[in-house]
């Protein structure tokens, strides 16, 4: 990819909040991002981060009390919050895919997977000759390296492994040029999960579509990601190619997320992060983290810090990086003071 090609995927300041009787759950709050062409992004972080709102707000699936508050989503140079129902239809399927979560359960048990994939075939493209069909529905099936027989079935008499792997045929049928996955592979068990997560890719890589992938296995995601973004409590606190986030994490949040995972050389056992998130009911402003870091400091209680570069190409969203500073180190709380002399309470 060259530097003047323009993203596949531009989301800037997005808002998604959920209105309760208790006022707004503020599930994404002010995210920016972008997906270059060709590249597998994933997203990561505890349930209920705001994972799953973020790629729904990006399809216009939100559902009340649900609502986008603002910012654009914009692929292709067409910003996706300002298009009408029918056109955001239109871009649903055709442009960007979603294999959603427990994708597999939402099978159609009494259709045969022929008739279900046709559905989708002939609801997004309109009549197809009947040997067209058949033929696109075998080279479907092929592709995600199922048998043609396959076809004749129902879903009940397939394995997790094969039901995962039709939805993928269905959501990849009119090769979109985006597609996003939910923790495709979460209900399948380890072995079958890698095959499964393979075929994605290889969908992925044959159509030369982008993608967003989120998975709840981070050893997993780790191996097939480009680059990665960290998520906590609906901010998005640190960005950076996936090797660099494992080897040299800068948000306190990620160092905690990676250094909880189990390791076998180390015969580590994976923990959880000690602490809560905190409820998105109205957060207060400041790192939402703080009651669970262990560098918070001043600034932290009452200033929310920016997504900002540490390192070319590696973002985070902590004041232990600001101005004035090297990149790539932590600076000092005293530095940090002078630096903001003009922001501190
Ligand atoms: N319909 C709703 N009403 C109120 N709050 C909601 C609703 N749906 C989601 N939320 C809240 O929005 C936040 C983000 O939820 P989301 O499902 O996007 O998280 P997630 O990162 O996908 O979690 P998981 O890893 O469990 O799938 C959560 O705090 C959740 O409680
Ligand atoms: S901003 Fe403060 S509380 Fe938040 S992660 Fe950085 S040091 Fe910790
Ligand atoms: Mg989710």
């Amino acid at each position: 990819m060259t530097n003047a090609e323009p993203p596949a995927l531009q989301v800037d300041n997005l808002r998604v909040y959920y209105w309760t009787a208790r006022g707004p759950v503020k599930a994404v709050d002010d995210i920016s991002f972008t997906i270059n062409r060709n590249e597998r992004f994933g997203f990561i972080g505890e349930s209920g981060c705001g994972k799953t709102t973020t790629i729904m707000a990006i399809l216009r699936l939100i559902k009340r009390p649900g609502k986008i508050e603002s910012g654009r989503i914009v692929l292709n140079g067409r910003d996706l919050v300002a298009l009408d129902k029918e056109e955001m239809r239109q871009v649903r399927w055709n442009k960007i895919s979603l294999i959603p979560q427990g994708a597999m359960n939402s099978l159609n048990p009494i259709m045969r997977v022929r008739d279900q994939i046709a559905d989708t075939i002939l609801t997004h493209k309109g009549a197809v000759e009947a040997p067209l069909l058949r033929e696109e529905i075998r080279g479907l099936l092929d592709m995600v390296e199922l048998p043609a027989k396959v076809a004749d079935m129902y879903p009940h008499e397939l394995s997790g492994g094969m039901k995962q792997r039709v939805c993928i045929a269905m959501a990849t049928a009119l090769e979109p040029e985006l597609i996003i996955a939910d923790e495709p592979t979460s209900a399948l068990d380890v072995v079958v999960q890698k095959a499964v997560m393979q075929t994605l890719i290889g969908v992925q890589e044959r159509l030369g579509a982008s993608m967003i992938l989120i998975g709840h296995d981070m050893g997993l995601t780790a191996q097939v990601l480009d680059r990665v973004g960290v998520m906590y409590a609906g901010k998005l606190v640190e960005v950076a190619p996936i090797r660099e986030l494992y080897r040299r994490p800068q948000h306190p949040y990620t160092q905690a997320l990676i250094s909880s995972l189990p390791s076998v050389r180390e015969k580590k056992r994976g923990g959880g992060i000690p602490g809560l998130p905190p409820f998105l009911l109205n957060p207060p402003p400041g790192c939402l983290f703080r009651s669970r870091c262990p560098h918070a400091f001043e600034p932290c209680q009452t200033i929310t810090p920016p997504l900002q570069a540490v390192q070319p190409g590696h973002l985070a969203a902590c004041h232990l990086y600001g101005p004035g500073l090297q990149p790539g180190l932590p600076q000092s709380h005293e530095s940090w003071k002078q630096a903001n002399v003009d922001t501190t309470v």
